[in-house]
């Protein structure tokens, strides 16, 4: 099927296809940087990136989102000056995979249907656009590359939780340091996530995200260790750091313990444990991590009261965004209301509140010349 905006936008048809799945993470927040556990899912709301090659030696990159073009030239210049906007999350691609693999020019059609902010919208639109112009990169050096460019060149100290979410897709059990993971699934149980987005807006690079990073170097510091990916493996909070650092390495510690405990609840089909683990990880996450605000306060809260829902918590990186409930399936009709009413009251207007649907890692998809 072509698409016919970008017939309009180009005047040609699309070769392929790739979608990139966005993410809710379970349990397991602020944990992958320090090398720790958490269980995110790929969820159905994505990118689309529609691509058209040729040899230009150039990539035009049309987003829907924005709705602005820009020609951006392979022949990468390590001098460019950020301009802050999507623009550098392009050029953070092209760095990351042009060392190794040769680029081809092009036209590019980007779309994207994820709502709010703590879905991974950037590891989304990054880990789509490595996909889109090399297809060939594994799913792990896909979600690498994608990390890198986030990480290094945009400049987000982000962990790779949401990269190698997208790449790989479905729900994972994963532990940062090393990689490893196993699969986790609410498939067949009586439970279903819902996705309670407060819509206020936060970008990663702008909150205090790379502030907690600081914190947790800090904390590294003080305690002889060389990484912030070691953290997780401490066993104890040590009496001699600073009330505030003591909090934060309190909530990366009891959290990976709950992402282990979660991981077992889910095992023996124990929801209510997982619902009340992801109420511990809230409060955790809002008094010792300080990543939450009033608006995911109220709709966690609200959220929790519910009958019907198991547990409620914040889900990404915090400071506005998205929460998740987990709640008995088809209960969410009868309570969604009352949380949206109760919520307006107290903020003057609606949530967008829905269910949140799994999907498989990110996907290329070629067009027939019969369907263009
Ligand atoms: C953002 C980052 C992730 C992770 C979460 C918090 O989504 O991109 O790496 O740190 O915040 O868990």
């Amino acid at each position: 099927m072509i698409d016919r905006k970008f017939q309009s936008e180009f005047g040609s048809s699309p070769d392929y296809k790739v979608f990139a799945p966005s993410r809710i993470n379970l349990i397991g927040e602020h944990t992958d940087y320090c090398g720790g556990e958490c269980m995110p899912f790929a969820t159905s709301n994505g990118t689309d990136f529609f691509f058209s090659s040729n040899d230009s030696g150039t990539l035009e990159v049309y987003t829907e989102r924005f709705k602005e073009r820009h020609a951006f030239a392979l022949k990468l210049s390590k001098t460019r000056r950020m301009s802050l906007d999507w623009k550098d999350y392009v050029y953070g691609v092209l760095f990351a995979i042009s060392d190794e693999h040769k680029v081809k020019g092009g036209q590019i059609f980007v779309r994207q249907s994820i709502g709010s902010a703590g879905l991974a919208s950037s590891a989304s639109f990054c880990v789509g656009l490595a996909k889109t112009l090399c297809p060939e990169l594994s799913p792990f050096d896909l979600a690498k590359r994608s990390w890198q460019a986030e990480r290094s060149y945009v400049g987000v100290k982000c962990g790779i939780m949401d990269q190698i979410s997208i790449s790989l897709g479905g729900g994972l059990n994963l532990k940062a340091k090393d990689l490893s993971f196993s699969s986790v699934s609410l498939d067949n149980s009586d439970c279903q996530l819902v996705i309670l987005d407060t819509l206020v807006p936060r970008e990663l690079l702008s909150s205090n995200y790379n502030n907690r990073y600081e914190e947790m170097l800090e904390v590294a510091e003080a305690i002889g260790l060389t990484r912030v990916d070691s953290l997780a493996g401490v066993d104890r909070v040590p009496q001699n750091l600073r009330p505030k650092l003591k909090a934060r390495l309190r909530h990366v510690l009891t959290e990976c313990e709950r992402v282990k405990r979660a991981a077992k609840a889910i095992e023996m089909r124990e929801w209510r444990v997982l619902g009340f683990l992801m109420n511990q990880s809230h409060a955790s996450l809002r008094d010792d991590y300080e990543v939450s605000c009033p608006e995911l306060d109220t709709i966690v809260s609200l959220a929790q009261a519910q009958k019907g829902v198991l547990g409620a918590r914040l889900t990404g990186g915090g400071f506005g965004g998205c929460a998740i409930a987990l709640c008995q399936k088809n209960s969410a009709q009868s309570w969604q209301k009352v949380v949206e009413e109760a919520y307006r009251e107290v903020f003057g207007y609606n949530p967008n509140i829905f269910e949140a649907n799994f999907s498989q890692g990110v996907k290329l998809t070629r067009f027939s010349s019969e369907s263009k």
